[in-house]
């Protein structure tokens, strides 16, 4: 018993998901500050519950679900996406509701549900279907690939509420419910952290989503993640339209490991070149900065340098690692090169070089190598290089 109680966010309509405040890492995303799984109970003449939570929250959510009603009073569960953050007390509040629909997309959500849960009294819907649940009304609006095949966003007019589930949302534990009740600038930065860590790979389908969504007059979008927004509306959905978009910013980043200090020699005079071309470039050492965090700059960032010592024949496994989760996210127009330092072999600058050009980066210039320690000439030589670059 946590004495956990439900939170109104419009007449009848309760926040009632969890706050898991110590996760740090979300399948190799590093949450830095924790994330909350959002569940929304509308009371009308269906009592409905929009998505669950996080299987080890359950309890949380049954306990704030049960400090407005009994759970077993619950008519229809939206299952906005499979994604186990979401669907995990799934099979535990059906147990409590038998009664209860269970609202998912078809084919995709059902199967991804069946698949995980067994057979539960699944209703499928597809788009442009709505329910009246009383006074108030669901539309339903697939939104495939947002991140999931199966995702869906539901949107109520009577209340112009969008229950949005992980569009929009951030890895972002607060009791605060609101956006305008945390930090702007911290609740943002986690919203395109958000968004470079799961949603890069998926712009054209953001792009289609937001169109879908354009018409709706919205004063509440209820997310899956984080914060309810309400008074920054405007602000998140133009930061979508922009992340979504295919356009980058004059800024680099350099992101290198090093083991006897010469990688990190050669890193800070990238940088240095950068700047003094008036191209901002961000500097980290992957040994003191999260990979996530990493990835969010470089995600609007239109150069890249990434740099690897070699370490028996291979690049350093922590280059590996962020050059294996970038191609995954499938960064767009971006540009780059590959340095480095060796003692003998040298492999891991070539290594480096052809995973960026596997994750599509435009190599525009050729990778960096240097034995042992740099000189002062040689230094020269990377600033010269990169104050000449053709841009
Ligand atoms: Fe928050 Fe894709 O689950």
């Amino acid at each position: 018993m946590n004495n956990c109680k439900a939170i109104e966010i419009a007449k009848n309509i309760y926040w009632v998901g969890a706050v898991d405040w110590s996760m740090r890492n979300f399948h190799g995303y590093e949450t830095s500050r924790g994330t909350t799984y959002n569940a929304y109970l509308i009371l009308d003449e269906k009592i409905t519950l929009i998505d669950t939570a996080k299987i080890n929250f359950k309890d949380e959510l049954i306990e704030r679900i049960s400090s407005v009603i009994d759970p077993a009073k619950i008519d229809i569960i939206v299952s906005s996406h499979v994604e186990p953050d979401h669907s995990g007390a799934l099979k535990e509040i059906a147990a409590l509701a038998p009664n209860a629909e269970i609202i998912t997309t078809n084919p995709n959500g059902l199967k991804g549900l069946t698949a995980r849960y067994g057979n539960l009294n699944y209703k499928p819907v597809k788009a442009g279907d709505s329910i009246k649940i009383g006074e108030r009304t669901l539309q339903f609006v697939p939104t495939p690939m947002l991140h999931w095949p199966d995702s869906m966003v539901t949107y109520c007019p009577e209340e112009k509420i969008l229950f949005s589930n992980d569009a929009f949302g951030e890895h972002f534990a607060t009791a605060m419910r609101f956006d305008d009740e945390n930090d702007f600038n911290t609740v943002l930065f986690e919203a395109k952290k958000y968004y470079a860590n799961i949603l890069m790979p998926f712009g054209k389908q953001a792009q289609t989503a937001l169109k879908a969504l354009g018409d709706l007059e919205i004063r509440l979008i209820a997310t899956g993640h984080g914060v309810i927004w309400r008074s920054y509306i405007d602000k998140i959905i133009k930061a979508y339209k922009y992340w979504s978009s295919d356009e980058l910013e004059e800024c680099a980043v350099v992101v290198f490991d090093s083991m006897w200090h010469s990688t990190e020699i050669m890193a800070q005079t990238i940088t240095e070149a950068f700047a003094k071309r008036g191209i901002p470039a961000a500097y980290y050492d992957i040994k003191a900065n999260p990979m996530s965090d990493i990835v969010t700059d470089i995600f609007k960032s239109k150069y890249l340098a990434v740099g690897s010592p070699t370490i028996n024949n291979q690049m350093m496994p922590t280059i590996a690692k962020i050059l294996c989760y970038l191609k995954g996210l499938r960064p767009l127009n971006h540009k780059g090169f590959a340095f480095g330092s060796y003692g003998w072999g040298g492999q891991s600058i070539a290594m480096v070089e052809d995973e960026l050009k596997a994750a599509g980066i435009e190599i525009i210039l050729d990778k960096i190598r240097i034995a042992n320690l740099p000189t002062k000439e040689q230094l020269d030589d990377i600033t010269e290089k990169i104050l000449k670059l053709e841009l």
